[in-house]
């Protein structure tokens, strides 16, 4: 009944939101970040920080191409992650660097549609000019895949794209959510480029993150198994223990990291140490949350 009343009114919003203004996709100013330049062997680590090879490599094919083809299984229906290789046909080969900077910021693709946020684009929107610059110049030296994208398999009404516009008047704030204390460049990090929020924190109805329940741990979205929390009384590793496990993936029991986070670590292990302590300080000055 719930669902049914959630969808009933998304429906009728999402199809208001269709000729509404407030909830338009949004762009970034083309001037001003077509003249930034990229730095490639620096996105490098942005690119493994973000996990974008995580969602975007084929769930069957090499893991360095960008082919696509992995499937999401939501509340929503299934989301397929599309090919973001340089190929020029079916991938984003021929996009601009604005182009991409709209896709990262706003959420918003190359024809003025509305992204879903099952790509994590209200993290990423945190990330700075450079950064996103550095990411470009990196991803244009990947192997290209001519795998055409396949269409998300999304029940009504949340295939609408226009009816994103009222989730993001809702909850895209690229606002930082917790305050910087000592650890700006955590903090950054944590929620920028390594979105970890997007699966640690508890989602709304309606897919938003709960932000007073910040890294209180969350149902995974595919329906199976949890997401820890990481809040203060929730984890009681020390500051050390949580730097060792970014870089090696171990538990101060030695068990391995294993379902979404085995990713994430294989990002985290090539930071340099003290990037890992900074996230590691992040995570211990945390709120607390129930
Ligand atoms: C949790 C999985 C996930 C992660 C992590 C992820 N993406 Fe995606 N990405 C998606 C999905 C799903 C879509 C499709 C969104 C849509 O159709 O609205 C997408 C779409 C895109 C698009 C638009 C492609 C097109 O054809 O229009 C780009 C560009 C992109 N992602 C880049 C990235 C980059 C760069 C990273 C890493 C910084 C990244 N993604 C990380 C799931 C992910
Ligand atoms: C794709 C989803 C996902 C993302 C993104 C993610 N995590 Fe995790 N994380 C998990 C899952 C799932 C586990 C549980 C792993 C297990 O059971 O082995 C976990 C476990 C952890 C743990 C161990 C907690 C415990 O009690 O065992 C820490 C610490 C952690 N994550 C920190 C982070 C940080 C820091 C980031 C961002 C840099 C992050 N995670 C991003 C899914 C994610």
């Amino acid at each position: 009944m719930r669902r049914l009343l959630i969808i009933t009114a998304f429906g009728a919003i999402a199809t208001l939101a269709g000729g509404l203004w407030v909830t338009r996709p949004l762009t970034v100013d083309a001037d001003t970040v077509s003249a930034i330049e990229g730095n490639a062997a620096a996105g490098e680590m942005v690119f493994a920080l973000g996990s974008c090879a995580s969602c975007h490599t084929s769930p069957d094919g090499d893991k360095a191409v960008l082919a696509g083809g992995r499937e999401f299984t939501t509340d929503f229906g299934t989301f397929v992650a599309p090919n973001i290789s340089p190929d020029m046909l079916n991938g984003i080969g021929n996009w601009s660097q604005v182009d991409f900077f709209n896709a990262l910021r706003q959420g918003t693709s190359p024809d003025g549609k509305h992204y879903f946020p099952a790509f994590p684009y209200a993290s990423y929107a945190r990330m700075t000019d450079t950064d996103v610059a550095n990411l470009w110049a990196y991803m244009a030296t990947l192997p290209s895949s001519d795998q055409p994208s396949q269409s998300h398999r999304l029940t009504f009404p949340f295939n609408m794209r226009a009816g994103v516009g009222v989730w993001k008047a809702l909850y895209f704030r690229t606002a930082f959510v917790q305050p910087a204390g000592d650890t700006e460049r955590g903090r950054y990090l944590a929620e920028a480029i390594g979105h970890c929020a997007e699966c640690h924190t508890p989602r709304t109805a309606l897919g938003g993150l709960q932000n007073n329940r910040w890294m209180a741990g969350a149902p995974d979205p595919s329906g199976k198994g949890k997401t820890p929390g990481l809040s203060p009384a929730q984890l009681k590793w020390s500051a050390d223990d949580i730097a060792y496990y970014l870089e090696t993936g171990l538990t101060p029991d030695f068990d391995s990291a294993g379902g979404g986070m085995a990713a994430v670590i294989e990002g985290t292990s090539k930071l340099p140490p003290e990037d890992r302590a900074a996230i590691a300080a992040y995570i211990k000055a945390l709120p607390a949350t129930e």
